[in-house]
């Protein structure tokens, strides 16, 4: 299992400490989301504070749009150079026209689902994706609980997955810990996301080794 620390749990007054500590402990992903205040009711950071994760980052940056103008969006994070780009497909009319612009910056396409959007939605999507984010919580807020319909959805994903595209990567986001890592590893998740999991805990190497099973 790999693990994408979220920095939105992270001390914003030391970001760059915090984020050169979870690289020096071995994260695999810096996960970073992005929130624009009007697709869900938070707002985070924009591209400056983003350049400054990125230079502080040893390990590639997994940018997680929570946005109403994704193009725009994208536009803004390429120059930074992020592994991942992913994007809401409830918020996008033509996921299929801006997965193919995400890859021609050189960027991974990836696609979000929300708790109650089916793994079906994206059927002919996936051939083109690198990655799936399915979230196990509502988008906005670090710190929530762990909403378990994502586990039968992971499972679910992983078949249609090995059938249309073997490569493509499954990511869970929300309410991660040492708690349903196993269970989640068991359906075929790839990644998981973990913010308050590792930030809260005293030992942030220990956390992200606990997740690396
Ligand atoms: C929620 C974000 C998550 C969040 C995860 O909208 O996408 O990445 O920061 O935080 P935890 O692990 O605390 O649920
Ligand atoms: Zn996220």
């Amino acid at each position: 299992m790999k693990v994408a620390p979220s920095v939105l749990s992270a001390d914003f007054g030391n970001l760059q400490r915090d984020v050169e500590e979870i690289c020096n402990a071995g994260c695999d992903l810096v996960h970073v989301d992005v929130m624009d205040g009007h697709f869900i009711p938070n707002l985070t950071i924009g591209p400056v504070v983003v350049s400054s994760i990125a230079k502080a980052a040893t390990k590639p940056l997994d940018i997680h749009l929570m946005v109403e103008n994704n193009t725009f969006f994208v536009e803004l994070f390429a120059p930074l150079k992020p592994e991942y780009i992913s994007f809401h497909i409830e918020e996008e009319k033509h996921p299929h026209r801006l997965i193919q612009k995400i890859r021609s910056l050189g960027i991974k396409p990836a696609i979000v689902l929300n708790p109650h959007t089916p793994p079906e939605s994206i059927e002919f999507l996936l051939q083109d994706l690198d990655m799936v984010l399915l979230m196990s919580v509502n988008p906005g807020f670090g710190g929530q609980s762990f909403i378990d319909t994502v586990i039968k959805k992971a499972a679910r994903l992983n078949e249609m997955r090995k059938k249309i595209n073997p490569n493509c990567l499954i990511e869970v986001d929300g309410g991660v810990s040492d708690k349903n890592v196993v269970v989640l590893k068991e359906v075929g998740v790839d990644i998981v996301v973990a913010g308050s999991y590792v930030f809260n805990h005293q030992d942030r190497k220990a956390a992200i080794e606990s997740l690396q099973i």
